[in-house]
């Protein structure tokens, strides 16, 4: 299987800023891209976005994805964008479930698994974030939180639960420069596979990516474990040259 590299720019960029950094991911991608990479930026710039990849060959083998979707199909639901304006954009992914949002914003698993929903029905694939916190593995319930965190989602998608991408993103490891070890992370991996294949017989064709200051320096060791199927990077992506080392780290 591909894998995929996604970046995750959170809130930031600027017209002047995301002109220049997907330039310089532009110039320095291979020609032949023999991974999927992704990038999942701010909404008022997937214009932008599109525009520039008309004009750089190299930019429109990227695909676009969004941070946050909602729950609802349409109406009366001030500031939220819902899947069908994803898809006007040609957003490939959506990124839902993030920790940041699960902590700042009070998502239930409830919450993340409507908002998959409404992913997958508007053919958009969401990427599925899991994760524990510092206090959750000290105390041992790694296991049992991502698992009851991905039950969600597979209970109100079962039927298409090979469309969606899991990403494995312990909250500890976020933004702190602190990576769980290849070892650390295959391990929950491989409970997160496990529970996809007793849900699905495709399991096998589900990407499940890490994310958690995930750089160009351990990018090699963390993709090399049989069960990471690639990275969700924060704070690395606003970086061409670590980006790009983590894209020809997963290009092998
Ligand atoms: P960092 O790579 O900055 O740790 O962020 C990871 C993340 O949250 C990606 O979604």
């Amino acid at each position: 299987m591909k894998k995929l590299i996604a970046a995750n720019w959170k809130m930031n960029g600027s017209l002047a800023a995301n002109e220049a950094l997907l330039g310089a991911i532009a110039s320095g991608l291979p020609a032949e891209l023999t991974c999927e990479v992704a990038v999942c930026i701010p909404a008022p710039y997937w214009a932008q976005f599109r525009l520039l990849a008309a004009s750089m060959p190299s930019l429109a083998s990227l695909a676009l994805g969004a941070q946050d979707v909602s729950s609802h199909a349409s109406g009366a639901f001030t500031g939220e964008v819902s899947a069908t304006m994803l898809k006007d954009f040609a957003c490939r992914y959506v990124i839902v479930g993030h920790s940041e949002r699960r902590q700042y914003h009070g998502e239930s698993d409830a919450l993340v698994a409507a908002k998959a929903q409404q992913a997958l029905a508007a053919g958009i694939t969401p990427v599925v974030c899991v994760g524990e916190t510092l206090a959750e593995r000290e105390a041992g319930k790694t296991t049992e939180i991502v698992k009851r965190q991905l039950a969600a989602v597979i209970h109100a998608n079962g039927h298409c639960i090979s469309e969606i991408v899991v990403a494995y993103e312990p909250v500890w490891a976020i933004g702190t420069g602190k990576t769980a070890s290849p070892q650390e992370a295959q391990a929950v991996h491989a409970v997160l596979r496990a529970q996809l294949t007793a849900a699905s017989a495709h399991a096998d064709r589900v990407k499940i990516i890490y994310g958690g200051s995930m750089n160009g320096s351990n990018a090699a060791s963390l993709l090399a474990q049989p069960d990471i199927d690639g990275g969700l990077i924060g704070g690395a992506s606003l970086k061409a040259t670590e980006f790009l080392t983590i894209v020809s780290a997963a290009s092998i």
